[in-house]
């Protein structure tokens, strides 16, 4: 087959063409229901015991980020009417030893880090400080400060933590380690800090989204439709539903993903975040590359061992290649040659880069509509205004994808598109979990 017809054949396989737009779509509202109502979905749908704060909540507050490369602790303060400080932040290095070894010795480092913080922000033994805990994970939240991993994702298996609940384990350990002077006052998914920390200032913030090394989504829901909700529910009362959408399972695969899915530490789960979110995105670019080479497509069929191994192609490296507009694509060589591939065409470099964009482009796509299954379930006719507050890297550093996914969002809803704003909302988790942790104090 000639190479235009091969590569005609890959885009067509990660296309997604309005009317399948549409029936994710419905079956995104599907999965939301079954969810809801206790029932099996690859949406989880978990209540997050909190709603929206009401922007008046006010005091100093310690936040604990953890679930991405890095780990961060910050200390903020809420100053009412919307207002919050610039947050003081410390961030330290997750080693695959911490993400893969013992929760002893998980929640140890943790714990090492809190006491650094501490004494680094002068702040002594005898002074009282609530701590937000965002632990971006698949948790079973039973009340606003406790909950149990269901499953971990993005690569971390430390043992001993499935099944338990992670503010108890950091309790004692912070404990162990002798800090006495810190109450974890709630525990938060980030797509729930992003949320309140937009909301904070922005009434018409209603969902939260995370674009990073991994993906999911929050909202506001009514508590009325929340079905499997046993507890008190008062009237017109809403809570922060987190949707884990990343395990939406209800996408089309193709092969490069069935591959990709096999060959991953989870397969079977999390298909949507294989599609979408930054640890995986260079991964689908590099089966595709390695298919390319296989038939003799690229570099003259000449193979690159480090290529050859999974993960070795980023999703910075995306970001890098369709940044490349330099005549001859010279960052691409250079690319490439890190690679080992010292000898390249140009044609073969404007190759890579239409595969990345291939790539990149269906990510934007799924997450665009996404969105806009969340926004429709909330307002079927979408009759008002929504903010969505984005963070995660994905979505800040890729050169196009916040304007293909605006592109998507155009296309699916016309002019209502312009009730929709996506909005960047750096380092919402962190600052989250310090507005949560104030919603906590301010009712209990
Ligand atoms: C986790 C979510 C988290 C998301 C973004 C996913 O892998 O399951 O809980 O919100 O990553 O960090």
């Amino acid at each position: 087959m000639a190479s235009s017809n091969i590569l005609k054949n890959v885009e067509e396989s990660f296309s997604i063409p309005l009317p399948e737009i549409k029936r994710i779509m419905e079956r995104f509202h599907r999965e939301m229901e079954k969810g809801l109502a206790g029932e099996r979905s690859s949406l989880k749908m978990i209540p997050a015991y909190v709603d929206r704060p009401t922007g008046k909540e006010k005091g100093k507050f310690i936040a604990l980020d953890l679930g991405g490369t890095n780990f961060r602790i910050l200390e903020l303060e809420l100053k009412g009417g919307g207002r919050m400080s610039e947050p003081k932040a410390m961030s330290f290095v997750l080693y695959k030893k911490h993400i893969t070894g013992r929760a002893e010795d998980f929640f140890g480092f943790i714990s090492n880090c809190v006491k650094t913080f501490l004494r680094k922000r002068k702040i002594s033994a005898g002074q009282k400080r609530s701590l937000g805990f965002t632990f971006s994970f698949p948790i079973r939240q039973t009340a606003i400060a406790s909950g149990s991993l269901i499953n971990w994702t993005k690569g971390f298996s430390a043992k001993g933590v499935v099944g338990e609940d992670v503010v108890r384990l950091l309790r004692i350990s912070l404990l162990r380690h002798r800090i006495h002077n810190i109450e974890i006052s709630a525990l938060a998914n980030d797509t729930v800090g992003t949320l309140a920390a937009k909301s904070y200032e922005d009434k018409a913030c209603d969902t939260g989204v995370i674009l990073g090394t991994g993906t999911n989504a929050c909202y506001v829901e009514e508590m009325s439709k929340i079905r499997k909700w046993h507890g008190f529910r008062s009237k017109d009362a809403h809570m922060i539903i987190n949707i884990e959408w990343g395990n939406f399972n209800k996408l089309k695969q193709n092969s490069y993903d069935r591959e990709l899915d096999e060959r991953s530490y989870n397969p079977g789960q999390q298909i949507l975040e294989k599609m979408v979110s930054g640890m995986y995105l260079g991964e689908v670019v590099r089966l595709v590359l390695v298919d390319f080479i296989e038939k003799q497509l690229l570099f003259k069929g000449v193979e690159s061992p480090i290529l050859r191994k999974g993960h070795s192609f980023k999703s910075q490296d995306v970001s890098l290649v369709e940044s490349d507009d330099s005549k001859g694509l010279r960052n691409i060589e250079f690319l490439l040659n890190k690679l080992n591939i010292s000898r390249s065409t140009p044609e073969e470099r404007m190759l890579v880069k239409k595969i990345c964009e291939i790539v990149s482009t269906r990510a934007a796509r799924i997450s665009a509509t996404a969105i806009v299954s969340v926004v429709t379930k909330m307002d079927p006719k979408v009759s008002r205004r929504h903010t969505v507050a984005i963070d995660g890297s994905v979505y800040e550093k890729h050169p196009h994808f916040a304007k293909r996914m605006h592109d998507c969002l155009q296309e699916i809803l016309g002019k209502k598109a312009s009730r929709i704003k996506m909005v960047l909302a750096k380092d919402g988790s962190g600052k989250g979990a310090a507005v949560i942790a104030a919603v906590a104090a301010a009712t209990s």
